[in-house]
């Protein structure tokens, strides 16, 4: 069988020769020189084809190739300090194994919808590339955070009897003969399972069936959702500035060449360092006001009040303690002043906006039960939830990372689309 090395490996076999499975992805050539631009997913090289020093047949086949064929590629390991990998592959063999015709992405310029359309072959471009490699060291980056603080993985449903973000953009569907939605958010569920565990995060997908079609929301959209016993607002704060600022650096560390393939300004990221700055909701309406906002306290912000408060820092900024009236049910008020609650949003510099929502939570179990009378809760379908005030109710606190929001402001992409794989938008479920 053949023995295959990978892209990225390449600097291994320095002078030695390696076959290499890949797809064609650009070539240029002068009568007597191929160059292949070759990309295996672990990377890209250039190989080049010297009509005088192979055999006929391989000289023959490198020619056929066309963008996207896919081929197996022996050659010799260059270094060679001009090219971006600084490697070559001086090609012996060419291996067709199937010849691509057609490529609908051509190298000149396409439009979004032709590119969202084609999502399925979009994703092998280098940018493309690019951005889900990050996502996916990010998601690394994540999990070894929590893991390395004594935090358990819980998993919550995905289908759920009731809500937990309000009805409004549920996604609604049949479970046999009963209602289900598609979960809006884990937290609920995380908080049974903190009572049950002590300190525990949920990495998930959910679901907001929201009629905005803006470079922020998608439908689908993957979640982590810590939650924590014994853990109060302020702590929760600091967790939190500790764990993005842990994900930056990380990115920073391993996805130097990505980062340059997206032209990113790194130098934004490197300032990204706990701690962060904290201003309270009744701040942020002063400076919205005294700044030409036309902004009442009481009503939530938009996403360019959002933007004017974080252009203020270099850091992502918490807003902290917003009217009880436009948050969720279960945050635990202010003891000294119930008008407002202890919660916190984290917003993006550089106008990404919100990407974390947190909060304490309601202990208190008559507290809890007069909530679900305010928004109208049924009583039975949230008996589980009230339990685990009843037996042995803890101060709590947690928060939600909206990870898509998180990849677009750290590859610094204009829209969440790019984000992630296969983005499920308003009015697109295709591919
Ligand atoms: O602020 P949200 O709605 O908070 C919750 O769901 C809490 N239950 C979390 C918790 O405390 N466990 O959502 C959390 C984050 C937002 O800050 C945002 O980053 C992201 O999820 N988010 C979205 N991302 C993409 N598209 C959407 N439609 C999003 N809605 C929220
Ligand atoms: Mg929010």
């Amino acid at each position: 069988s053949r023995q295959l090395s990978m892209i990225r490996d390449v600097d291994r076999h320095k002078d030695g020769t390696v076959t290499i499975g890949c797809w064609l992805h650009n070539k240029r050539s002068s009568g007597k020189i191929q160059f292949l631009q070759l990309r295996d997913g672990s990377g890209f090289i250039q190989a080049v084809v010297v009509k005088s020093e192979v055999a006929p047949e391989v000289w023959e086949a490198a020619g056929k190739l066309t963008q996207e064929s896919s081929l197996y590629v022996t050659g010799t390991v260059r270094e060679d300090s001009r090219s971006k990998s600084g490697y070559e592959l001086t090609v012996t063999g060419v291996e067709i194994i199937q010849i691509s015709s057609d490529y609908p992405i051509t190298p000149k310029e396409h439009g979004v919808d032709y590119l969202m359309d084609h999502r399925h072959l979009w994703i092998r471009s280098p940018r493309q590339r690019a951005i889900l490699v990050i996502r996916a060291q990010i998601i690394r980056a994540i999990q070894q955070f929590f893991d390395e603080r004594g935090f358990h993985l819980v998993d919550p449903p995905i289908l759920t009897p009731s809500s937990c973000e309000g009805t409004t953009n549920l996604f609604h569907t049949k479970y046999f003969d009963e209602d289900a939605y598609l979960t809006q958010s884990g937290q609920l569920y995380m908080e049974a399972a903190a009572m049950a565990l002590g300190r525990v995060y949920s990495f998930g997908p959910t679901f907001r069936a929201e009629k905005s079609k803006t470079r922020r929301h998608l439908i689908e959209f993957w979640m982590i959702e810590p939650e924590m016993a014994f853990v109060t607002h302020e702590e929760n704060l600091e967790i939190q500035e500790q764990f993005v600022s842990s994900i930056v650096q990380s990115v920073l560390a391993h996805c130097r060449r990505e980062l340059e393939v997206l032209e990113r300004d790194t130098s934004k990221l490197e300032k990204i360092q706990a701690p962060f700055p904290r201003i309270t909701y009744d701040e942020a309406v002063e400076f919205l006001q005294k700044n030409g906002h036309e902004f009442e306290w009481g009503e939530d912000f938009g996403a360019p009040h959002e933007t004017a408060i974080a252009e203020q820092y270099e850091t992502p900024v918490f807003i902290t303690c917003y009217p009880t009236e436009i948050k969720a049910f279960y945050m635990k008020p202010d003891p000294d002043r119930p008008e407002v609650v202890l919660c916190a949003d984290m917003i993006a510099p550089e106008g990404y906006g919100e990407i974390i929502g947190g909060s304490q939570r309601i202990d208190d179990p008559e507290l809890m039960e007069e909530r679900f009378a305010q928004h109208e809760l049924s009583k039975e379908a949230y008996q589980w939830y009230m339990d685990l005030r009843k037996y042995g109710s803890v101060p709590h606190s947690g928060f939600g990372l909206g990870l898509e929001r998180t990849v677009a402001w750290i590859c610094g992409l204009d829209h969440v689309r790019e984000t992630i794989p296969f983005p499920r938008l308003l009015y697109r479920l295709y591919p």
